[in-house]
């Protein structure tokens, strides 16, 4: 069932959204090659603590950190530990903050110093895969419409889209229904009506899409070692086209 939100509770969805946002701001200023992704975790708990909200991901099922710190082959649910980040390594961080009730989430890959060209083109393709996934979503649009433009695009560049994770509603929960797959065959899916809040999350890899997750429980890597990356925002589904919260 998708939920709703009355103008109010979007409201109140703002500010989460916009700590998500200024957060990851925060982050790309200061990663670098040198830190440790247990570095990048401690800049996102303090910043989301120092904004009176609250890390969604911290004991989320067990999770043990505030944000997802995957590096190079690691597509999403890295966990922050003492590997240190070098020149050449792209870095996807993902974060959700929780306030005035209600969840916000985003993500962005970030490049460490000079990477290599295949490296660079993957994290300039999965944020076009977000805004080709979200052009002319509207009150209305297919749900599979956006995993078809995703998919599109992403094999247009050579890439590959990963299957086993996927967007999702997001308000007082952090994982609401729908589930956003980020394949899909054009003109298929419940239509989404207005009001709807989504995170739309591109997952690409320069291979192929099959993830593997480590010994760990969450760590999803990629089966063939290759590269991923991963770009994801919170919108609202509108009468006449989106509204991006953590932009
Ligand atoms: N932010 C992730 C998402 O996009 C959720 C990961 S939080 C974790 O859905 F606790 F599961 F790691
Ligand atoms: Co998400």
């Amino acid at each position: 069932m998708i939920f709703v939100k009355s103008e109010e509770e979007i409201s109140l969805m703002r500010e989460p959204c916009a700590i998500v946002r200024d957060c990851l701001a925060f982050v790309g200023e200061r990663i670098s090659a040198g830190m440790t992704t247990k570095e990048v975790d401690t800049l996102v708990y303090d910043f989301i603590k120092a904004s009176g909200a609250e890390p969604s991901c911290l004991g989320y099922y067990g999770y043990p950190a505030s944000a997802c710190v995957s590096v190079n082959e690691v597509v999403v649910h890295g966990i922050p530990s003492d590997r240190v980040l070098e020149e050449g390594d792209i870095v996807s961080v993902d974060l959700c903050a929780y306030k005035n009730g209600f969840h916000g989430d985003g993500a962005r890959t970030f490049r460490i110093g000079k990477v290599s060209p295949e490296k660079d083109k993957l994290v300039r393709v999965t944020e076009e895969c977000f805004f080709k996934g979200i052009e002319g979503l509207k009150a209305g649009t297919p749900l599979y419409d956006i995993g078809y433009r995703v998919q599109r695009h992403a094999e247009e560049n050579g890439f590959s889209v990963i299957r086993s994770y996927t967007g999702h509603g997001i308000g007082r929960e952090m994982h609401e229904d729908p589930s956003v797959p980020n394949v899909g065959r054009k003109g298929t899916g419940v239509r989404l009506p207005a009001n709807a809040v989504i995170c739309v999350e591109p997952m690409i890899a320069a291979g192929g899409w099959r993830v593997k997750v480590a010994d760990d429980g969450w760590t999803a890597v990629m089966l063939d070692k290759r590269p991923a990356a991963h770009y994801e925002n919170t919108v609202v589904i509108r009468e006449n086209g989106v509204e991006i919260l953590t932009l």
